[in-house]
Parts: C-alpha cells; sequence; structure tokens
C-alpha cells in the first residue's frame, strides 16, 4: 500500500527491488547530521536503568526542557514523540464545536482528530496555481503570507509552524491575534528548531499569558530520532495535568528521557545543524529551480516542489537511482503535482539533482 508518511522503506524497496538499506531517503524530514554522539552515550550509559521503570513524573527531563526554553518545568510534558501529544490536544480541540486548521496539513492531525470525533474546518492555504502570481515574483510568496483563516472563525484551532508540506513559516505577530479570537490554539512547531534561535518564530515565550496556547515539540527530526520517540508539550500545568491522567503513565521509555536530558544542551550539534541547513536548502533550492522545477521557498528542513508527474518521477527515480523522494498523494490540494524532499548532506542533494537531471534529459 502507497505509505501516508515519509521514510517508508519497505514499500520503496519492494517497488525498486532493492535491500531497503541502498536507498537514499529523501521522503523522511530528518536530520542526516543525527544523531549527535551526545544522544547515542546517554543511550548507552542507561541501558542499566531498563530494568526500572521511568520516572513518571519526568523530573530531570522536564527541568533539562524547562532551562532550555527558560520556562517553569510544570509548564512543560513531555511525550512519546510529537504524535502522541498532539493526540491529547485534539482530545481537547474535539470538546469545542469546531476545530480550524491549514490545508495541505501533516495526515497524523486527521487521525487524531477524528480520534475524538472533531469537527473540522479545512482552510486552503493558497498555493501558486491559485494565485496567478507572476512568474518572477513565485519564489517569495510564500514567506510570510497572511494566514488565511476568516476573523469570524471560532472554537479550536490546529496551526503548525513552520507549515509541512509548505515549509512556510509564520510569524508571532501574524499568529498573537488569534490567540484572542479561539478557545483552544495548539501550535505544532515540530520543525521550528531547524531555525536558528534569531529566526525562530516560536510562541513558547507567550505561554504564561495564554492559558488556551498548547505548543508541541518534537525531538525526533533535529535530532535525528524517530525511532526512540520523544516530544513534548508546553501549556498551562492544568491542563498538562489533566493529560497526564488520560494517558499511560511510562508515556517515555528511560533511553528517550536519558536522550532529552542532554541533546537540548548539545550546542555544537545545534550550530552544526543550522551551519548546514543553510547551505544545503539553497544547494536544493538552486538546482531545482536550474531544472525547470518550483520548488517553494521553505524555513525548514525540507522543500516542497511543483512538477509535472510527481508519481511517475518517484517510481523513476526508485528504480534508476535508488532515491525515494515523498510524492504528495495524500495531501489532497496536492496530488500528482507536487513532490517533497528532506534536505540532506550536500553530496546527497547532488545526486537528487542528477539523478533528476538524468531523467529530464535522456527519460532514465
Ligand atoms: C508537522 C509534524 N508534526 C508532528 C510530527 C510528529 O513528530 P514526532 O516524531 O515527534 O511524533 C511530524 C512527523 O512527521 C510532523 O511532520
Amino acid at each position: 500500500m502507497r505509505p501516508v508518511h515519509g521514510g517508508n522503506l519497505a514499500w520503496a524497496a519492494q517497488l525498486a527491488q532493492c535491500p531497503p538499506s541502498v536507498i537514499l531517503d529523501f521522503s523522511a524530514s530528518i536530520n542526516p547530521l543525527g544523531p549527535p554522539a551526545s544522544a547515542l552515550d546517554a543511550i548507552a550509559s542507561h541501558l542499566t536503568d531498563l530494568c526500572h521503570y521511568p520516572d513518571p513524573r519526568y523530573t530531570e527531563l522536564r527541568r533539562s526542557i524547562a532551562q532550555f526554553h527558560s520556562i517553569s518545568p510544570d509548564w512543560i510534558l513531555p511525550g512519546n514523540g510529537a504524535a502522541e501529544l498532539l493526540t491529547w490536544s485534539c482530545r481537547e480541540l474535539a470538546t469545542l464545536p469546531q476545530t480550524h486548521r491549514l490545508v495541505p496539513a501533516f495526515g497524523d492531525y486527521g487521525r487524531a482528530l477524528d480520534a475524538f470525533g472533531a469537527q473540522t474546518v479545512d482552510w486552503p492555504i493558497p498555493l501558486r496555481d491559485g494565485c496567478a502570481i507572476p512568474e518572477r515574483e513565485r519564489c517569495a510568496i510564500t514567506q510570510n503570507r497572511l494566514i488565511p483563516i476568516p476573523a469570524t472563525a471560532t472554537g479550536g484551532l490546529l496551526l503548525n509552524n513552520p507549515h509541512n508540506p509548505t515549509g512556510q513559516l509564520f510569524s508571532v505577530a501574524q499568529i498573537l491575534p488569534l490567540l484572542d479570537q479561539f478557545a483552544l490554539v495548539v501550535i505544532d512547531e515540530a520543525f521550528m528548531d531547524f531555525l536558528p534561535p534569531a529566526e525562530q518564530e516560536s510562541l513558547i515565550d507567550r505561554v504564561a499569558d495564554f492559558p488556551n496556547l498548547v505548543i508541541l515539540r518534537s525531538l525526533t527530526k533535529f535530532y535525528s530520532l524517530p525511532g526512540l520517540r520523544l516530544g513534548y508539550a508546553i501549556a498551562h500545568p492544568d491542563r498538562l495535568k489533566r493529560w497526564q491522567q488520560w494517558r499511560d503513565p511510562w508515556a517515555v521509555n528511560v533511553l528517550a528521557a536519558a536522550v532529552g536530558e542532554v541533546v537540548l544542551q548539545d550546542v555544537e550539534f545545534q550550530q552544526k545543524t543550522w551551519n548546514w541547513l543553510k547551505l544545503a536548502r539553497s544547494q536544493l533550492f538552486d538546482g531545482f529551480q536550474q531544472l525547470g522545477l518550483n520548488p517553494f521557498p521553505g524555513a525548514a528542513n525540507f522543500l516542497l516542489v511543483e512538477c509535472e508527474a510527481s508519481v511517475e518521477l518517484q517510481r523513476q527515480l526508485l528504480q534508476q537511482h535508488r532515491i525515494l523522494i515523498r510524492d504528495c498523494l495524500s495531501f489532497a490540494q496536492l496530488g500528482d503535482r507536487f513532490f517533497r524532499v528532506a534536505v540532506r548532506t550536500e553530496p546527497e542533494n547532488q545526486r537528487l539533482i542528477d539523478g533528476l537531471a538524468a531523467i529530464f534529459q535522456h527519460g532514465g
């Protein structure tokens, strides 16, 4: 079955008739520089803790996250990936008459909202085709475009910043008025850490002012640990106490907790990632443009690219070059006219550009 998330190498390997290990995976937006040594060391030195239950209060982990964000530990709830905390966010959103979200949207939002019977209202992000934007301005339009949600909308809001899959970054100034408009605002900042601190548009600093604000963060993408599962929510302590009562008491395993206690202090890895991303993303962006494709200017570690017949392109890249890109069929608004790729190391990005060039020039 065609995957609805990136990173499904078993499916790709079957199509490419090769072992999964030889496929170069651009479909999951994971930092290629990781996992950092600090994370692997923490895992190795905590293996003996496997015979104990985790601390159900996650005191050390919460202290470490709190220190990183300069907030009180009571405002933090670690989870089994941002995906778990999305579930509890959606349980709360489902109590409101409507939840508004932007589409295309990360596929798991549908899973979590549907699980609690939330009434969802979708607001399309205007893509280029719908905007009649002149060719020369096309690349500039996704940055700081207005959030396409009417001022009359009420209830809950589920927002993703930077937005997956377009890569668009909304500013704090754009989001602030929505906090007065909606009863509950959940902001999924799973990719925010890919921006250097001075460029981030996080609402974490404003959480104490808005009891109706929930921020979700993931540690699986930036630190390249999707198999470990670790994320956290930042929100009013009363809300987080409620979530803790709803869920399994040990949602985060001991190894993930040990990693979370150290990686946020790994300044060297963070700086290395920001340095790499700036150059590697523009390399990929320019490469796509030179091939006549239309990449969206993304703020995170992935790029959405407009092209013809992306599913056929995906098949050719897989079968001829053993490269996997993310098709956009699971995003109803995008379909076969777009693909999404993670930014990888510069030699790997070059392999993708060369593979695409070969397909465009010689049909393979
Ligand atoms: C926008 C967005 N939010 C949340 C997640 C889930 O992250 P985690 O691995 O921390 O559960 C993903 C994963 O792809 C994502 O793309």
